[in-house]
């Protein structure tokens, strides 16, 4: 008989440094499965103690590794951009802007009563661009019909379930400036 392929390293009986078996009814299944298995190829309890805690020690630092991923992604770093000049906007007026970069876009809206604010126009869903409705003062998406208020940027309807990260604001001596976007 071949011998079978097995994950564990077995010996044949017949090997040299094979211990002889005795002879009785066990010999039978000895002759029909010629192999030996040695102690010490077998995985003991500290083996398995190991590699539990190797594995939760392993574990344990990919989410603290992710945890800290995840910190550094919550805010841009400052950078200032001037994306309108002081009273430019009219009340329940808007804009878009590039932001952080000219591969994003961010939208500033003066609402009426409540002055400038900015969020990111990109939908937390799937990342079409919101569009500003001054009649409701809403922003919304057009892909999925996703809303947002544009008073806090936070879901009003649709799928999204994250707010519009929000773009902080300063002026300058007569612009305003984008200064950093803060994921939420
Ligand atoms: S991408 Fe905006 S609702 Fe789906």
């Amino acid at each position: 008989m071949e011998p079978a392929t097995h994950r564990f390293r077995v010996r044949r009986q017949d090997q040299p440094g094979s211990a002889p078996h005795p002879p009785g009814p066990a010999a039978e299944w000895r002759r029909e499965f010629p192999y030996v298995w040695s102690e010490d190829e077998v995985v003991t309890r500290r083996d398995t103690l190991f590699f539990l805690l190797a594995g939760s020690g392993a574990l344990c630092l990919a989410t603290g590794t992710l945890a800290l991923i995840g910190k550094l992604s919550e805010g841009s770093p400052a950078k200032m951009v001037p994306v309108a000049r002081v009273g430019e906007l009219a009340e329940n007026r808007w804009k878009v802007f590039a932001y952080p970069d000219e591969y994003a876009q961010g939208i500033l809206i003066h609402l009426p009563g409540k002055g400038l604010v900015a969020y990111s126009d990109v939908c937390t869903h799937l990342s079409c661009a919101v569009t500003y409705q001054p009649e409701s003062q809403r922003l919304s998406c057009p892909c999925h019909e996703g809303l947002f208020d544009a008073a806090t940027g936070n879901v009003l309807a649709g799928p999204p379930t994250r707010p519009l990260p929000v773009i902080e604001l300063e002026e300058h001596q007569g612009m305003i400036y984008a200064v950093r976007m803060v994921l939420r």
